[in-house]
């Protein structure tokens, strides 16, 4: 999906640096929508009737490198405000004649800013104040119709107004939380630029159902809902804009879920008011297929290959051809990916989303659907409320591809998913009981293949072990580990040996990511 709802917004030109997508980040959270763009696309790729200011990125890259990105040179015929940051900045020094070079003084962290001059993109802000700063060039010499207002500590130049008082360079990153008055200062320049601070989700909301419509048009779509919060979001959004006897909501039961994730899921699509609900029971073949295995890389190599196979099957049974396929990708996915601004092939990480086969498939065939691609999971949580999605599913924690298999340590059999999926129950509702869950970023058990001795009444017995892993995040790329209260492990604990008979020992992880991953296989 390329067309966007038409609202004003910031164009924030991505040259690649690794904050870019935070600057976007911060001109929505003020109620600017903001959007990233490829650095070197051309002005007439934009949309230019509703771009009111533009925003230029810092870089890996140096001015001077042979393959530095640059922006359209149309930009400077626009008469929108700009706002160059770092590397932004330095291109419109040298842009506007001034130079660029490497600096023995070493700018990284944090820096202190020494205002000289008023300017309005810094109405408010103290005369000095502390930024952060990660740069090796520096200007050197200002451009002739530029003007020094405020230099950093070390007397260079801080903030360059280029001659103007539209166009202003920053040295340092205001969209990173470390920047005292960052956001202040983004807040100024949006105002400058005429913003209006109306972009919220109902608005939004509005725009993509009229876009779904027109893009669809009477072909049917398909959306695979695994239980997560972002297919449902989706689910619930393709339900809203289109007719339902276009929609096909596809679940596949791999044998490996949560305790009563099944009925959950089903139950959800069809309060969405779901027509073509299609639950695949495959847990049999899931299970045979794992029947054996303990290598955790050829587990979820087995389960990723069978999931194929299954919605291969189960596509053919019950989709016409020529479907569209929806997919709850996020705008982080597609930034991380390199898809979603021309990363020149410096990409983070493929997202699991965004390359599987049946997906590249499609986006080949040009029936790939991404109606969350602008969105970043608050917002897609925001929009989930809008469409009437409850919080107890909005706020739901991630739950990985492969299901239980990589929970259940060692041969994965229905019998020791049950025990772990009696145990995790209990676990993820003594959480709700004492309204700790949405304080966890993730929470879970894990069954050990390790057995241990234990005594119930007289009775020597001899019984599994279980883990607990709870965790505090802000994307899973790191992990804190979850302090519980006093007296709560403790508790929890005794219910679960005396509820689960299998189970004898219950141990709390307590490994933060790094040097542990979140999950244990
Ligand atoms: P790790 O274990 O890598 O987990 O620290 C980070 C986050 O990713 C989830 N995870 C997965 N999600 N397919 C998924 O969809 C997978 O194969 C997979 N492996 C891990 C994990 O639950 C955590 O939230």
């Amino acid at each position: 999906m390329t067309k966007l709802p038409e609202v004003p917004e910031v164009v924030v030109l991505d040259f690649g640096g690794q904050t870019a997508h935070l600057i976007a980040r911060r001109f929505r959270d003020l109620g600017h929508y903001a959007r990233l763009v490829p650095g070197d696309a051309p002005v007439k790729s934009w949309r230019r009737a509703v771009t009111k200011a533009v925003v230029l990125s810092g870089s890996q890259h140096s001015v001077y490198d042979a393959d530095a990105p640059r922006p359209d040179a149309a930009l400077h015929e626009l008469e929108l405000p700009v706002l160059g940051i770092c590397y932004g900045a330095q291109y419109l020094n040298t842009h506007f004649g001034g130079t660029v070079g490497s600096s023995t003084t070493r700018e990284f962290g944090p820096a202190r800013v020494q205002l000289h001059q008023r300017h309005r993109y810094l109405e408010g802000l103290p005369q000095s104040f502390v930024s952060w700063m990660s740069h090796g060039d520096t200007i050197q010499q200002l451009a002739p119709q530029a003007r020094e207002v405020a230099s950093s500590a070390n007397g260079l130049p801080a903030i360059i107004d280029f001659g103007d008082r539209h166009t202003v360079g920053l040295q340092f990153h205001p969209e990173v939380t470390h920047s005292e008055h960052g956001t202040a200062i983004l807040a100024n320049f949006a105002a400058a630029a005429g913003l209006d601070g109306g972009w919220d989700m109902s608005r939004y909301l509005t725009g993509l159902r009229e876009q779904l419509r027109e893009l669809v048009g009477t072909r049917s779509v398909l959306q695979l809902v695994s239980g997560g919060v972002d297919s449902a979001v989706s689910a619930a959004l393709l339900l809203d804009a289109l007719d339902a006897d276009q929609v096909h909501l596809m679940y596949i039961d791999t044998g490996l879920m949560r305790s009563g994730e099944t009925e959950t899921v089903v139950e959800l699509l069809q309060a969405l008011g779901g027509r073509h609900v299609h639950v695949i029971d495959a847990s049999q073949q899931f299970l045979s297929a794992l029947s054996g295995v303990e290598d955790p890389e050829r587990k979820r190599k087995i389960i990723g290959d069978a999931f194929i196979r299954v919605q291969q099957e189960a596509i053919a049974d019950n989709l016409p051809d020529g479907y569209l396929l929806a997919q709850g990708t996020l705008y982080t996915d597609m930034v991380e990916s390199g898809h979603g601004a021309n990363r020149r092939g410096d990409t983070i990480k493929t997202h699991h989303n965004v390359g599987s086969p049946l997906v590249r498939q499609k986006r080949e065939a040009g029936e790939l659907v991404e109606p969350l691609s602008q969105l970043y999971k608050d917002e897609v949580r925001q929009l989930g409320r809008a469409l009437g999605l409850s919080d107890t599913q909005l706020r739901r924690h991630p739950f990985p591809g492969p299901g239980l298999a990589v929970r259940v340590l060692g041969e994965v059999t229905a019998q020791r998913c049950d025990i772990l999926r009696a145990a995790d129950r209990l676990f993820i509702e003594a959480l709700h009981q004492a309204e700790l869950y949405d304080k966890i970023w993730q929470a879970f058990a894990v069954l050990l293949p390790v057995r241990s001795v234990g005594v119930t009444g007289d009775q020597r017995s001899y019984g599994d072990v279980l883990a607990l892993r709870a965790i505090t995040s802000e994307d899973g790329m790191t992990a804190d580990v979850f302090e519980f209260p006093t007296g709560f492990l403790r508790e929890l604990s005794a219910t679960i040996c005396n509820t689960v008979p299998a189970i004898s020992r219950v141990v709390y992880d307590y490994s933060g990511k790094p040097p542990a991953t979140i999950e244990w296989e």
